[in-house]
């Protein structure tokens, strides 16, 4: 059993979708706390709800980055986590921090990495008149939103959509690869090397693009 952290800015739905799967009695990780920086964030309530512990370590309370990052770690260390998901955390983590949680950390990001870096990747998607979208599930490396592909979902664009239908479209695949991305890595299922990361082949033919229909 892989024992994880959960940390969030604000709504939680992805912190959802850890938590309900969670909840299977064969899913190979469970949340052992989860820690907001942002006092006011709805995750902490969904948290609450499951009977998970919450965290709140606010980043104005520190003068520094590397103090705010040493709160987490000992917030992590007291839960005996072992590995860390990012579920819409808004704080950049220094490279300190992610060396020394090299490869086990993972994050979500709502674009097909490396397109669309950053932040309003539909709105950017949509300007840029690309045909697909998705979403990305890695391991975080000190450069933002970069690391090795866990698994991506993608799906096209319609030329009805705007940023809010795309986002929300995007939002339910996220659900889906990122409670399996995590399971796969607690399975012990990838291999991780510097830039890129390999499923063993028997989990997804596919090597790594999700479609609902593959995990149902
Ligand atoms: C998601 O779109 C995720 O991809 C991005 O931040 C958003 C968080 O949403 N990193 P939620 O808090 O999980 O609902």
């Amino acid at each position: 059993m892989l024992d994880v952290a959960v940390l969030v800015s604000g709504r939680g739905s992805n912190l959802q979708a850890l938590i309900d799967a969670c909840e299977s009695q064969d899913f190979p990780a469970r949340i052992v706390v989860v820690i907001s920086n942002n006092p006011d964030a709805y995750g902490l309530k969904r948290a609450k709800a499951a009977n998970i512990p919450t965290s709140v370590i606010n980043h104005r309370d520190f003068d520094t980055r590397e103090d705010f990052e040493e709160a987490i770690d000992l917030e992590l260390k007291k839960y005996k986590s072992k590995f860390l998901c990012l579920a819409g955390f808004m704080r950049i983590l220094d490279a300190r921090f992610v060396n020394r949680w090299k490869d086990r950390i993972l994050n979500i990001h709502p674009s097909l990495l490396p397109s669309f870096k950053g932040l309003h990747t539909q709105e950017r998607a949509l300007e840029s008149g690309v045909r697909f979208t998705g979403c990305t599930v890695h391991i975080v490396r000190p450069e933002m939103d970069d690391g090795p592909i866990i698994l991506q979902a993608a799906l096209a664009i319609d030329p009805d959509d705007n940023a809010d239908t795309l986002s929300a479209k995007v939002l339910e695949l996220e659900h889906i690869i990122y409670p399996e991305a995590l399971k796969l890595i607690a399975l012990g299922r990838v291999r991780v090397s510097a830039s890129k990361a390999v499923i063993e082949k028997a989990s997804y033919p596919s090597g790594g693009l999700v479609s609902p229909e593959i995990i149902n």
